[in-house]
C-alpha cells in the first residue's frame, strides 16, 4: 500500500475527515503564486472559521516551492511535492498529535525507535519552551539524548505573518554509520520528515503576537523524503517514486543515470512540476509573469538540461515523460486526468517557441562569454529578450564557466521595458497571508463589480474559476462558452463604471452558510467555506461570500479598464482589468 493511503487510512482511523487536494495556485491568496504547504488552504479555519468537514482533517496536498528553485539538481530538492497533513481545529493538541504521529511511525511504518529522534520548542523572551512536548515524547520511549531542544528552527509560520506556533519535529537516523548516541540535528545524516506544529498564535505584519481564538495543530509529513527513507535510498530519485521517469530519461538519452545524475534529475522534477501547474484548474499558461514564468522557466531549464544530454530536444520528450507522470498520479489526482491534452499542448506549445531560439540563444551565449568576462545587463537583457533566456537560465549558464551576471544592470533594462517581473523581485514565494494594500483592496471591490457585471452582459450561467489581484491589475477567470465581443467587454466596462459612479456601498454581514445560498450570494467553492460565512454586498447589485476586505464605497475605484480578454483553458475566458 502507498504512504499516501497509509496515512489517510491511519488519520481516518482516528476520526479525522479526508478532505480534497486544494489547487496548487491558491484561489484567494494573492500574496503567494503556489501553496507552499498543506496548511496555506486551510488558513481561514486555523484563524478560527468553522470548516464544513468538521475539527479533524487529513488530506495530501499539492505543493509547490520554489524559492530554491536552482537547487533542484542535488538528491533532495523537489520544486513540487507532497505534503500529508492531520490537522485539529481546536479539537485535540500535543497529547494527540504527538501520540499518534509516533503510533504511525512505529507501528505502521515500522520505523525502528532507535533510528528515530525529535527537536522540541526551547523557549524566547515571549514564549516559554515546550515542555509538555518534551515529556510527551518520552513517555513514549524517545531517551532523553534523542530529544533537543531548538529555539528558531523549532517555531512554524508561512512566511512573515499569519498563523503560527511551537513545533516538534522528527527525525531518521538515514546512513549506514554508527548511530550516535546524542541527537544533533545539524548533523545532516538526520533527515526531518514530518513536523507537528502547535498553532497557537497570530503574528501581524508589525510582527505583533496574540493568541488565536482555537489552539490548532497542523502537521506536514514529505512523501518523496518519507519513501526514500522507508526504502533505504539516499538519494530521493532513486525511490519508487522516480524510477519509472528516471529510467525513461535514461532510455530517451541513451546515457546511465549515474554521472548524469544533475540534468536527469533537473528534468525529472520540472516535467513533474510543470504537469501539475498545467493540469491545475486555475489555467496557468508559460508567460512572462507569475506563476506562468515560472512554468516557463521550469520548461526551459528542462529543455536546456535535456539538449546537454544529447536528447533530441525537436521531439516530443515532454509529453512522454509527463504521460509517465500523469500515469502515476492520476488516481489521486483527477485533473490530471480532465486536463491530459492540456498538459501535452502546453509542454509542446511553450517546447516549439523555445527551439525556435535555443540554438541561436545558446551561440549567442558563446560569443558573449568568449572574452571569459561576466556578462553585463545589456547582453543579459538581450539573451532575454531576443532568445527567450530566462534570467535565471543565463545565470546557471554562466555559473557553469565560473562567470557572473550583473542581475542590477539586467533589471534596469527589464524595468525600462517597463515588464519587471514581479516574482522576480517580489517576496511572493515567502507565504503568509495577503498583504492587501489599498490598491489590491480597490481591485478586490472591482472584481465583484466584474463578476456581477459578467452575468448580466454574458449571461446568469457565469461563474468565476478564478482571481487573482497584484497592485497592477486584476485579473479573473471564469466559465463561459465564447470569446466576449467588443460589444460585450463595452458593456461590461460601462455596467462597472456606472456603479462606481453611482457611489454604492459595500456593506458586510455574516450569516450561516444556507441563508447565504439562500439569499442568491455569489461564490466560487461552497464547500470550501465554514457553516458561518461573511457576505459583502455592493448595494444591490452584487452579493458574495468572502473574506474582504474591500473599501467602503464604490466611489473609491477610479475608472475601470478591460485590458485583455482572452482564453484561459477550455471553457474558461480570462480578463485583465485596471483601475485608471
Ligand atoms: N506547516 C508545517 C510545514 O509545512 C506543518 O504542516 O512543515
Amino acid at each position: 500500500m502507498k504512504l499516501k493511503d497509509l496515512y489517510i487510512d491511519f488519520f481516518v482511523s482516528k476520526g479525522h475527515k479526508q478532505i480534497p487536494s486544494a489547487p496548487v495556485v491558491p484561489e484567494n491568496d494573492p500574496s503567494v503564486l503556489f501553496n507552499t504547504a498543506g496548511m496555506q488552504p486551510l488558513i481561514p479555519f486555523l484563524m478560527g472559521g468553522r470548516h464544513p468537514y468538521g475539527n479533524r482533517l487529513c488530506d495530501y496536498q499539492k505543493c509547490i516551492r520554489t524559492n530554491d528553485l536552482e537547487e533542484v539538481g542535488d538528491s533532495t530538492h523537489h520544486t513540487f511535492f507532497e505534503q500529508l497533513g492531520n490537522w485539529s481545529l481546536g479539537d485535540y493538541f500535543k497529547q494527540e498529535a504527538i501520540e499518534w504521529s509516533f503510533e504511525f511511525i512505529t507501528e505502521v511504518l515500522h520505523m525502528p525507535i532507535e533510528r528515530l529522534a525529535v527537536t522540541v520548542y526551547g523557549g524566547s523572551e515571549t514564549i516559554h519552551s515546550d515542555e509538555e512536548s518534551y515529556n510527551k515524547w518520552l513517555s513514549l520511549g524517545i531517551p532523553e539524548t534523542r530529544i533537543a531542544k531548538t529555539i528558531d528552527d523549532n517555531f512554524w509560520i508561512a512566511g512573515e505573518s499569519g498563523p503560527c506556533g511551537p513545533d516538534t519535529e522528527m527525525f531518521y537516523f538515514r546512513s549506514d554509520d554508527e548511530i550516535p548516541e546524542a541527537f544533533d540535528p545539524e548533523d545532516d545524516r538526520w533527515v526531518e520528515f514530518w513536523n507537528d506544529v502547535f498553532m497557537e498564535f497570530y503574528k501581524d505584519s508589525e510582527g505583533n503576537i496574540s493568541e488565536l481564538p482555537k489552539k490548532n495543530v497542523d502537521t506536514g509529513m514529505g512523501v518523496e523524503r518519507t519513501v526514500a527513507i522507508l526504502e533505504g535510498v539516499d538519494d530521493n530519485y532513486k525511490s519508487s517514486i522516480w524510477k519509472e521517469v528516471i529510467d525513461l530519461i535514461a532510455s530517451i538519452s541513451g546515457l546511465s543515470y549515474e554521472g548524469n545524475e544533475r540534468s536527469m534529475r533537473i528534468i525529472a522534477d520540472h516535467v513533474r512540476t510543470a504537469v501539475f501547474i498545467s493540469a491545475d484548474p486555475t489555467g496557468i499558461k508559460p508567460s512572462n509573469t507569475d506563476q506562468g514564468y515560472i512554468l516557463r522557466r521550469l520548461i526551459r531549464r528542462a529543455i536546456r538540461h535535456a539538449k546537454k544530454l544529447g536528447i533530441d530536444v525537436e521531439s516530443e520528450f515532454l509529453s512522454e515523460i509527463a504521460k509517465v507522470i500523469i500515469n502515476q498520479y492520476k488516481d489521486y489526482y483527477e485533473e490530471l486526468v480532465q486536463n491530459e491534452q492540456v498538459v501535452y499542448d502546453c509542454l509542446h506549445d511553450e517546447k516549439e517557441r523555445f527551439n525556435k531560439t535555443l540554438e541561436h540563444g545558446l551561440k549567442e551565449f558563446e560569443r558573449v562569454v568568449k572574452k571569459g568576462e561576466d556578462i553585463d545587463g545589456e547582453n543579459a537583457f538581450h539573451l532575454y529578450d531576443t532568445y527567450g533566456f530566462p534570467i535565471e537560465l543565463t545565470m546557471e549558464l554562466a555559473e557553469e564557466r565560473g562567470l557572473k551576471v550583473d542581475i542590477e544592470g539586467f533589471n534596469e533594462k527589464f524595468r525600462a521595458h517597463q515588464e519587471l517581473s514581479r516574482t522576480a523581485s517580489s517576496g511572493k514565494f515567502k507565504g503568509g497571508l495577503a498583504g492587501n494594500s489599498e490598491i489590491e483592496t480597490k481591485y478586490h471591490t472591482a472584481t465583484h463589480l466584474l463578476n456581477a457585471a459578467l452575468k448580466i452582459v454574458v449571461g446568469p450561467d457565469v461563474h468565476q474559476k478564478g482571481s487573482n489581484i497584484t497592485v497592477e491589475r486584476m485579473r479573473f477567470d471564469f466559465s463561459s462558452d465564447h470569446k466576449l465581443s467588443d460589444e460585450e467587454k463595452k458593456q461590461v466596462e460601462e455596467l462597472v463604471n456606472g456603479w462606481i459612479k453611482e457611489g454604492l456601498e459595500v456593506s458586510v454581514s455574516e450569516m450561516s452558510k444556507e441563508s447565504a445560498i439562500k439569499s442568491g450570494a455569489e461564490c466560487m467553492f461552497i464547500e470550501k467555506y465554514p457553516d458561518v460565512v461573511t457576505v459583502y454586498s455592493i448595494g444591490n447589485v452584487s452579493r458574495e461570500l468572502c473574506g474582504g476586505p474591500h473599501v467602503k464605497n464604490t466611489s473609491e475605484l477610479g475608472t475601470f479598464r478591460i485590458k485583455k480578454e482572452e482564453a484561459s483553458s477550455a471553457g474558461v475566458r480570462r480578463i485583465k482589468a485596471v483601475l485608471e
